[in-house]
């Protein structure tokens, strides 16, 4: 019997909503595992925190989290402080600490889920995003001066490495070679910002060459906008700096149905930190508190931590469970229904139990 520690991290808005949820979910998978068990450690870091002590999370925070197996992350983000300053703080801090930098967003058309996409099938839409996770638009180079003045001048640098750009593109290609359809797809924007999306696409066709098994082509990240709608089939891994699939993974979630229903995880491939799996919406202020926030992002996340510990078998019953309940109801009112957080959860648990899975 293996036993897992598990840090969590529930942080701001709906997070402790979901979260709250997805530990119950998974101490249900535990308690009818002969395999694992698992035990869940809260930390109360986030917007609260930062109001009590001026720090999201205290300057310790990585040595507390560094023993634990994984970390589960709900959201950050308050109304009343600055974005920057809540995700620098807390999630930007654990993901570059922790040399997460491959993220890690599954996307595809749960059962009796719809997308907007009129006539795309559950076979039509199922991708896998990989986000440069440690340094490019993200990776906090600039500054300002003159502030307040007229002349006052701000930057945001971009940084690519040759390091950090071939490990990614690595990892992806890997990941391409792993499913059936072993194609890839590399999004740029080489024709504006003629360096550091150069030396991007440059690494990308050597990586290439390495895996002669893995097709591949290139897309500018405007165009991919428009074939991530029109044709949808031909995408299978997608690889994007930090921003570009940021955003990009934000418009799969809404083609697939929800972004309620979105998943990620943080890597940390080496293994040499614990990795933080995460549902990728924010704290979703508009919803907060009112108990209807969807959990199924928080669930498919879980699944992906239960992967990443080895644990297939609890993985693929806990989506089997999923998508019974994306299926045949209760649905949140994101995805047309007009169940609870907590009725979801228990409608999850029960078909985890009912050993339907
Ligand atoms: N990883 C993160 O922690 C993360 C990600 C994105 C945004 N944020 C932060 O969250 C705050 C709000 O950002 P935002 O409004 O741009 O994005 P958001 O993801 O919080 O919300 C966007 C919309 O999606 C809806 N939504 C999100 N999750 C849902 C769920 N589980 N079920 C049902 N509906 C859901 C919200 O109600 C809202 O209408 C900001 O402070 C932002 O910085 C944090």
């Amino acid at each position: 019997m293996k036993h897992y520690s598990i840090a969590s991290v529930p942080g701001d808005g709906i997070g402790p909503e979901v979260i709250g949820a997805g530990v119950a979910v998974l101490q249900a998978l535990a308690q009818h595992s002969n395999r694992f068990s698992l035990d869940v450690t809260g930390f109360d870091y986030g917007s609260d925190h930062y109001r009590k002590y001026g720090v999201m999370m205290p300057a310790d925070a990585l040595d507390r989290l560094r023993g634990f197996d994984a970390i589960y992350f709900g959201a950050v983000g308050a109304p009343d402080i600055p974005d920057h300053i809540t995700l620098w703080g807390l999630r930007l801090a654990i993901c570059q600490g922790f040399d997460q930098y491959a993220n890690v967003r599954p996307t595809r058309i749960l059962q009796g889920l719809r997308s907007p996409l009129r006539d795309c099938s559950t076979a039509d839409l199922d991708w896998v995003i990989v986000r440069e996770n440690s340094e490019g638009e993200y990776a906090g180079q600039g500054g300002r001066s003159h502030r307040g003045h007229p002349e006052e001048v701000a930057t945001e640098v971009s940084i690519f490495t040759r390091a950090g750009v071939a490990r990614i593109m690595r990892f992806a290609f890997q990941l391409a070679r792993s499913r059936p359809r072993k194609h890839i797809t590399v999004v740029t924007k080489s024709n504006a910002q003629r360096h550091g999306m150069v030396l991007w696409d440059e690494i990308a066709s050597s990586t290439a060459a390495e895996y002669p098994d893995v097709t591949w082509d290139k897309m500018l990240v405007d165009a991919m906008t428009v074939r991530m709608v029109h044709d949808p089939a031909s995408l299978d891994v997608i690889v994007a700096t930090n921003l570009h699939a940021d955003i990009l993974s934000d418009l799969a979630a809404a083609l697939a149905g929800s972004i309620g229903i979105a998943p990620t995880a943080n890597l940390n491939p080496e293994r040499t930190y614990p990795s933080m799996f995460e549902p990728i919406h924010g704290s979703a202020f508009d919803i907060t508190g009112k108990g209807i926030a969807n959990p199924v992002g928080a669930f498919w996340t879980a699944a992906q931590m239960l992967e990443h510990l080895g644990e297939m078998d609890a993985a693929a019953r806990l989506m089997n469970a999923v998508e019974q309940v994306t299926a045949n109801g209760p649905r949140t009112r994101d995805l047309g229904g007009d169940a609870t957080t907590v009725q979801v959860t228990n409608a999850v648990i029960a078909a985890i139990e009912a050993g339907h899975t």
